[in-house]
């Protein structure tokens, strides 16, 4: 198990509604001393303490990595989701403390590139809004592709124009505007690197033009963090602590072990990292793999398991754990 960073006490210092379902939270320290650097694509797990229940949940942190007096996330209401963002939405005021983790960068830019081509899709603009202050600081070439369903709807389109200009450009799908991803990956200078965060059939789209196209592995990045699927509920025991634990309908496996006083490691919580991944000891029944870290054959050995996301449905399952 790896160690963790200690955690963060923040302060909610303002609140801003930046559309009906979007709102910016800006997060500094009580005693006013700078927070932890990061670099653009970072995230941090904001932790929701609900009356008894416990939520973390990851936001990309949005703010310019050249300012570490705050952290801002943006957090998009999802009224059908488990509840950590209806929790932020509805309880979180501007005085109220909350705990962080220390930032944790999956989606890092790659500096050796000669140029970061950037597409966005809906609230996957966050963490791009990190990486481009950094790069127009430090003088790099940038170009952002925005795809957003209207105007309004589109979170920090009239600032992006304002402060980037022709660096962006703007999408709206009720305007029948589609984002030429053929010609704009097709011409671009050898040492470019692409970056994508979005819905996943717009990161698949793009992931899979560009291979069409020939780029390299090397030069494509993306950040895909998946929410916890429902399910039924189900058992699992923990060999190593001697406990069973009852995952609930709407809590992750990860949730039900960490409620139960369990410290499991993790650091996306969404699938995508593979610091979850536990060892399964047996079972009987049907490992539901959510995530996509594990690959094919591990999934079908069944002898892992990522808690953060994935479920199980049968008669016994037992964790090295
Ligand atoms: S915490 Fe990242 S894959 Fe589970």
């Amino acid at each position: 198990m790896t160690e963790r960073s200690p955690k963060i006490e923040v302060e909610v210092s303002e609140v801003t509604e930046i559309t009906p379902i979007i709102k910016r939270f800006r997060l500094v320290r009580p005693d006013g001393l700078p927070l932890p650097t990061f670099s653009g694509g970072a995230h941090v797990v904001v932790e929701m303490r609900d009356g008894p229940t416990l939520r973390r949940n990851p936001y990309s942190l949005m703010s310019s990595p050249h300012d570490t007096s705050s952290y801002t996330i943006s957090v998009r209401r999802d009224d059908v989701g488990r509840g950590g963002s209806l929790f932020m939405h509805s309880k979180v005021r501007p005085g109220d403390r909350l705990v962080v983790s220390h930032p944790v960068n999956l989606f890092a830019m790659d500096h050796r590139a000669r140029k970061h081509l950037l597409f966005a899709g809906g609230i996957g603009i966050t963490p791009f809004l990190a990486m481009m202050a950094q790069l127009a600081q430090e003088h790099r070439p940038f170009e952002l592709h925005y795809a957003v369903r209207s105007e309004e709807q589109g979170a920090y389109v009239k600032e992006l124009r304002s402060v980037y200009g022709s660096r962006v450009r703007i999408y709206r799908d009720d305007q029948g505007e589609a984002v030429p991803l053929g010609r704009l990956i097709g011409n671009q200078p050898l040492g470019t690197h692409l970056y994508v965060c979005g819905p996943a059939g717009m990161i698949d789209w793009v992931l899979s033009t560009a291979r069409e196209l020939g780029w390299p592995d090397q030069a494509l990045h993306h950040e895909r963090f998946l929410a916890p699927a429902s399910g039924k509920p189900y058992e699992v025991v923990l060999a190593h602590s001697g406990i069973t634990v009852r995952v609930g309908s709407h809590q992750s496996m990860l949730e039900a072990i960490e409620a139960a006083g369990v410290d499991a490691p993790y650091m996306c919580r969404g699938g995508a990292c593979g610091q979850c991944e536990c060892r399964v000891q047996s079972f009987e029944g049907t490992l539901l793999h959510n995530d996509h870290y594990l690959t094919p054959d591990e999934k079908a050995s069944g002898t892992k398991i990522m808690p953060c996301v994935s479920r199980f449905e049968g008669n016994s399952l037992v964790l090295e754990l």
